[in-house]
């Protein structure tokens, strides 16, 4: 050993997963329909074309009642199968499963006056078992879905309603599991508002006047809710740790031209937007003087600020894919205008390879925050091939998580307190952004299509021992 690990004894090694990405069951146990169950798969679409973001009514209607598979009213079965994954996970001696609590299947249509008990009872089960396999769920109360009632009748996040509602639901499934779920991150990439306004904020543009201020209007009340959830959270029981998340989008500048480094400046303090009003519980003076050069206007009481101002993320969880570079001539303060660095390569879908971009952020956030941290996603997407013996021979997945467990443990040296690493995915499940099975993430094979066919049986890749032996040794043996 060339240094002291600074890895925490109990340091929590597993995956994360996402409940509209793997469950299926849609609409069983009384579970509401979802935005996630009208997400078609696509055939041959181009990989990097998100359809699905940025949604206008038009083609919500026709992906509401188009006749498209839609993968993720099958997921992986994991409603009917959960015991069979948390058993894998436990195989490769897995510490941790983040995962998410679907809302629709608590409150169906989000507005509901009680909630289902049957989909309480699911995480019940669910819950119960990962600790009887020695698994601390990590749970996250918002995935990208939430009941199409919200979206159709309240317009989503952008009605103040949603604070309601949401934190209704927030309130019940804290009140229902604080006893055996200590983790919770309330919103799923809250930073990602210009990108997901569909996912996770609800929006249909073609409803708002400005789209823009709609959507930090909307985040605005995502920001408001997780604040009261917090709040409750401490209150009901002090050892819950109460979490916020973000998608790093920290850039580079394309070049040491002051106007790319002046442009990658002025965009990345407003990514670190989100987090300053969680973390440091205030709107910053940047951020209004960005609103008021984009003709924004907030409605922000004084109450909502005191809000944000006493009750504060207790950690900061981050999910880090790829990295992006930003050159002025090109680009905007747009944070999806990005410009392709040479200097790396990229998988199919496009997003590039950069085990330097985690150690840099995870650094930065905790120099800004000094609040523990945990890496909730890092994973490589890919189209696996399975042998004619069921092997997956995947060095190139290996090859990806031995650099940033490397790229992390250095951030880690350098005094960041980082608590847990999940990695996107521990088992294929359906893509987020294009709804393929084929985008595979998982250590553990599983053997379904995407048209949702295949005999469902589980292979373990050469990257599921590889990793074993990783956990096993506290992330020395990389
Ligand atoms: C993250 C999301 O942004 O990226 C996950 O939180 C998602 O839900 C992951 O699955 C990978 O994206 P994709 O589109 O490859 O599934």
């Amino acid at each position: 050993e060339s240094y002291m690990s600074k890895i925490r004894k109990d340091f929590l090694w597993g995956g994360a997963i996402a409940a509209n990405q793997a469950e299926g069951a849609h609409r069983r146990d009384e579970r509401g329909l979802s935005t996630a169950d009208i997400q078609p798969f696509i055939p041959g679409a181009d990989p990097t074309d998100l359809h699905f973001n940025n949604m206008d009514s038009e083609t919500y209607e026709k992906y509401k009642h188009g006749t498209y598979y839609f993968p993720k009213r099958q997921g992986v079965h994991f409603y009917e199968r959960y015991r069979e994954y948390i058993d894998a996970l436990a195989d490769m001696h897995v510490k941790t499963l983040r995962l998410s609590i679907s809302w629709s299947r608590i409150f169906p249509n989000g507005d509901d006056t009680g909630p289902n008990e049957q989909g309480l009872a699911f995480y019940d089960r669910l819950f119960r078992y990962m600790k009887e396999k020695n698994i601390e769920p990590i749970v996250t109360i918002f995935h990208y879905e939430m009941p199409l009632n919200l979206v159709e009748q309240y317009g989503g996040w952008t009605n103040r309603k949603l604070i309601d509602y949401f934190v209704k639901y927030g309130q019940t499934v804290l009140q229902r599991y604080h006893q055996t779920v200590k983790y919770w991150i309330i919103i799923n990439q809250i930073n990602l508002v210009h990108k997901e306004a569909f996912a996770s904020l609800g929006i249909l543009k073609d409803k708002v006047d400005h789209y823009e201020q709609a959507q930090f209007q909307a985040v605005h009340h995502q920001f408001v809710a997780s604040a009261k959830i917090t709040e409750f959270g401490h209150k009901l029981n002090p050892s819950l740790q109460m979490g916020m998340m973000l998608a790093d989008t920290l850039t580079a500048p394309y070049s040491c031209e002051p106007a790319d480094v002046e442009l990658n400046f002025r965009r990345n303090r407003m990514q670190y937007f989100y987090s300053d009003v969680l973390i440091r519980g205030e709107y910053p003076e940047y951020a209004l003087t960005y609103f008021e050069d984009h003709d924004i206007q907030l409605e922000i009481t004084e109450s909502e600020k005191e809000l944000l101002r006493n009750n504060t993320a207790d950690f900061l969880a981050v999910s880090y894919y790829w990295s992006n570079t930003v050159k002025a001539s090109e680009n905007t303060m747009d944070p999806n205008s990005t410009v392709k660095n040479p200097h790396l390569k990229a998988n199919r879908w496009g997003w590039s390879i950069n085990a330097s971009g985690l150690y840099l952020c995870m650094s930065k956030y905790w120099d800004r925050y000094h609040v523990p941290m945990m890496v909730a996603e890092n994973g490589l997407g890919f189209k696996d091939v399975l042998t004619a013996d069921n092997k997956v021979h995947d060095d190139y997945r290996i090859e990806y998580h031995q650099e940033h467990i490397a790229a992390l443990k250095e951030a880690i040296r350098e005094g960041a307190d980082v608590f847990a690493y999940c990695t996107w995915a521990p088992f294929d499940i359906i893509s987020a952004g294009t709804a393929e099975m084929s985008k595979r993430y998982g250590f553990i094979y599983v053997d379904y299509d995407d048209e949702g066919n295949g005999s469902g049986q589980f292979h373990f890749k050469d990257s599921f021992y590889w990793y074993k032996q990783v956990i096993d040794s506290n992330g020395e043996d990389l």
